[in-house]
């Protein structure tokens, strides 16, 4: 095995990698949303569904694979189906790790702009202007390059230093952070005047909402991206595991943190947004995060140390993330094509940064085509966000389904999972899951795409 291949020091090392992989913009930003545009509580239980019966099982599937193989996505497809067109799923993990990253990235981006005019007091321009802020802030072509270039840089430092002395010391001290400053800002959040409007459409579901198919189909496309399925990343990350190392109950740890950090989220967004008045929670986007909070932000008495530790903690959460994009396309080349750690870590990232521009330049602030691309229409950021989650994810997702489930098969991954002794999932129980229910999902939620 190569040098630079790399192992995680612990189990719980593991476990505080993926979840970090897991917990990123995608919970504290991208759930609030759907939550908004879904219709609020119905749409939260239609997601713990998703989570538990559709997306838990391939994410259980993508470490198994991973340990077993000892290898990322296409080393793995490789050497459980040397035939067939599984190798797509390493092509897929590859390519939508670089692309993901190369937006993903400019968010974290200006999450970090967004703290430094916390802590230097930009945000102090009163709430009417939080709006124009952010505009003005996303046009700012060099700026937002700056910014991104900076991020990726310091990913690319850090899964340089590699699996245990990089990823795994890095989420060490990020996710204990992480989590102090969500509970921090939730307590704060709830016992805001007007919170309780808030909590009441968090939580108290409209039944009558369910009738639509559609939010079943947000509601795992969200799941997807959340739990960091579809493109490999825990086939990367179960890799550098020992045979020896249990995954049932780390895989459903994984689970269990990423969706309660998206539900404190919610405890987060709410009861602020609704503190504001004329708030509209299906203000979704960027607008959400990056115009509203500002507004209560620069209203509270103390309120930009809140939105100090409001923004340390997205930009947390979006490093340890885009650490496991980056660490995807690395360990492919790390292993397919034998190149060093160092070289793989300053190519891909390199090659990330040019893709970024045009992705931090379709905010206005660049040539107009890229905010309003023609015949598409929308802009180059919406385009990449609509190809690589929104399709490659899902169908990723699928293959790797079907993969595990039919092709390598639950009697060989069964009887990896048999090794660790009793426990739960039962092997059984996560066979149908993910031979039946996981696959049948996916496919309704692309036919759902097509349709619309
Ligand atoms: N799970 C991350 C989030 O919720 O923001 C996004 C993500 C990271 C997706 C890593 C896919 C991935 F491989």
């Amino acid at each position: 095995m190569s040098e630079d291949r790399g192992r995680w020091g612990s189990r719980t090392g593991f476990i505080l990698a993926a979840t970090g992989s897991a917990v990123g913009l995608g919970n504290i930003w991208g759930f609030p949303t759907q939550v908004g545009q879904g219709g609020g509580a119905a749409f939260v239980l239609v997601y713990l569904v998703a989570v538990l019966f559709i997306c838990a099982p391939i994410l259980l599937g993508e470490i198994v694979v991973g340990r077993y193989s000892q290898l990322g996505p296409m080393g793995a497809v490789r050497r459980l189906a040397p035939t067939g067109p599984w190798w797509l799923i390493g092509i897929l993990a590859v390519s939508a790790g670089t692309f993901i990253l190369s937006f993903y990235s400019v968010i974290a981006g200006w999450t970090v702009q967004y703290l430094w005019l916390a802590v230097t007091g930009g945000l102090e321009s009163g709430p009417e202007a939080s709006g124009a802020l952010f505009t003005e802030l996303a046009g700012q072509s060099w700026r937002n390059i700056f910014a991104t270039g900076l991020f990726l840089a310091v990913t690319a430092w850090c899964v340089n230093r590699g699996i245990k002395r990089g990823i795994e010391a890095a989420a060490r001290i990020m996710m204990p952070v992480l989590f102090v400053l969500l509970m921090i800002l939730a307590v704060r959040a709830v016992t805001l005047p007007g919170a309780g409007e808030g909590l009441a459409y968090y939580l108290r579901p409209d039944l009558s909402q369910l009738r639509d198919p559609g939010i079943l189909g947000a509601a795992v496309g969200q799941a997807f991206f959340s739990l960091s399925l579809g493109m490999g990343a825990l086939i990367t990350y179960g890799s550098y595991l020992h045979r020896s190392h249990k995954i049932r109950s780390a895989a459903m740890a994984i689970v269990g943190i990423d969706t309660l950090i998206a539900l404190l989220a919610g405890f987060i967004i709410f009861p602020a947004g609704f503190s504001i008045a004329g708030f509209d929670p299906a203000t979704g986007g960027p607008g959400l995060i990056f115009a509203v909070l500002p507004q209560l932000f620069a209203t509270l008495p103390g309120g930009l140390i809140f939105g100090a530790a409001f923004f340390l903690l997205l930009s947390v959460a979006a490093f340890t993330s885009t650490i496991s994009l980056l660490e995807v396309p690395v360990s492919h080349a790390i292993d397919q094509w034998r190149w060093s750690r160092r070289k793989a870590a300053a190519t891909v990232g390199l090659f990330c940064f040019v893709v970024s521009i045009p992705c931090a330049l379709s905010f206005g602030g660049g040539p107009a085509a890229l905010a309003d691309l023609p015949v598409i229409g929308g802009s180059f950021f919406d385009l990449m966000v609509n190809v690589w989650n929104e399709w490659a994810l899902p169908i990723g997702g699928l293959l790797i389904s079907l993969f595990v489930g039919w092709r390598w098969g639950v009697a060989h991954a069964g009887k990896e999972l048999r090794r660790e002794g009793p426990g739960f999932p039962s092997p059984k129980l996560w066979g149908v899951l993910i031979r039946f229910v996981s696959p049948a999902a996916l496919v309704f939620l692309i036919l759902l795409r097509i349709a619309s």
